[in-house]
């Protein structure tokens, strides 16, 4: 049996607390479905950055070697922002050529909402997410800087390769689902990147004649959102665009404790980068009051992606069963702790005859079929 090779990044803030409860699952789910991981953990975070100056540095060319990396969380109010999130987080998402950001928005029976009414099988999404240039390519330009002639420039970079390559990943993936792909942009306004995106999208279209396109303007994505989810199966979008809507999509789902995300490197050249779509939340950092369903799911998605299939949908449903017994979903009223979540979760994937939920279609299977 191999081992499969998993480098764990806790970072800051609720990082550390979120991860070891995944870890806890990965503890079960390893004795219970029969395959082992070698773990390294990588302290990269603001301690490590106060302590060394090391952003990622020499620890990018040990990381290359990882079948997998489980990411926590960045970001720390003794650093200036933006150091830790794009020396750490950008980075990894660049250097490691993870295309594509996947960021289900699914609302698993019986997770409170705050869309009255609304129905798990009205809410199973798929945002693919541009995840290596648009706004997010460089720092930025500031010129004058505390002067009242103050500039400040900053672009977004929009390359054919790049947009191509998601959007192909996007066709794959509705065509392992319902078979429907909505692209979000803003061309009416962003008219140079919105044609270029309009145009692959045309244009990797031919290949998919099964999937039905659609086109939605982002501020319009903010509406349909929570009024229609049902509209959506898998959407495809840029950077910054990928980053405001799904934050969105958390809310409907049940909060940002709950979302998660894989950062897919697609052609086999690195590893690739799962985690919970949710920040270091300083504020609540060490009181065992943070949710760690989205890390726990980023290590489902991580485990279907190194093949483990059964051990991914086990860990998804032990996961939603569990979210469906909280009280609340995030905070000192979930009635159990970051620690116990995870402890539950696990006892569940340990014993998976035991899980009564039943996801339809598992996320895992579908990216499965596109590995
Ligand atoms: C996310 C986060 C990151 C992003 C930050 C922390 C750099 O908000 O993963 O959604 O903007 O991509
Ligand atoms: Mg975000």
């Amino acid at each position: 049996m191999t081992a499969h090779k998993i480098a764990i990044m806790p970072g800051d803030g609720i990082g550390p607390e979120v991860i070891a409860a995944a870890v806890a699952v990965l503890d079960a789910a390893e004795q219970r479905f029969g395959f082992s991981t070698a773990r390294q953990y990588f302290p990269m975070g603001a301690d490590h950055y106060l302590a060394t100056g090391e952003l990622l540095q020499e620890a990018a060319a040990e990381l290359a070697e990882f079948d997998a990396i489980l990411f926590g969380a960045m970001g720390d109010p003794r650093v200036t922002p933006g150091i830790l999130e794009r020396g750490i987080i950008l980075e990894m998402r660049k250097r490691f050529t993870q295309a594509a950001n996947v960021r289900p928005v699914r609302l698993y029976p019986g997770v409170p909402t705050p869309i009255a009414g609304l129905q798990p099988e009205q809410c199973d999404i798929v945002f693919v997410r541009e995840n290596t240039e648009g706004a997010y390519v460089a720092e930025g330009l500031t010129v004058h800087a505390d002067t009242p002639l103050e500039v400040a420039v900053q672009e977004s970079v929009n390359t054919y390769a790049a947009v191509r390559r998601v959007v192909e990943y996007a066709f794959k993936l509705a065509m392992q689902r319902r078979k429907k792909l909505t692209l979000c942009h803003k061309t009416n306004v962003l008219v140079a990147a919105g044609k270029l995106w309009s145009k692959v999208v045309a244009e990797v279209g031919q290949d998919y004649p099964e999937v039905t396109v659609d086109y939605v303007h982002v501020d319009a994505m903010c509406f349909h959102l929570p009024v229609c989810p049902e509209r959506f199966d898998v959407v495809v979008t840029d950077n910054l665009f990928g980053d405001i809507v799904t934050d969105l999509g958390a809310v409907i789902q049940g909060g940002m404790g709950v979302s998660t995300s894989a950062n897919l490197n697609l052609d086999g050249s690195a590893p690739s980068m799962f985690e919970a779509i949710h920040g270091s939340a300083p504020d609540i950092a060490g009181q065992q009051v943070a949710n760690p369903a989205g890390a726990i799911l980023a290590l489902s998605l991580l485990l279907g992606h190194l093949g483990e299939g059964s051990a991914a949908a086990a860990i998804e449903a032990a996961t939603a069963q569990v979210l469906a017994e909280l009280p609340a979903l995030a905070g000192p009223r979930m009635g159990l702790t970051t620690a116990e979540i995870g402890a539950r979760i696990a006892a569940l994937v340990a014993a998976p005859e035991t899980i009564t939920t039943v996801i339809s279609e598992p996320l895992v299977q579908a990216l499965a079929r596109l590995n």
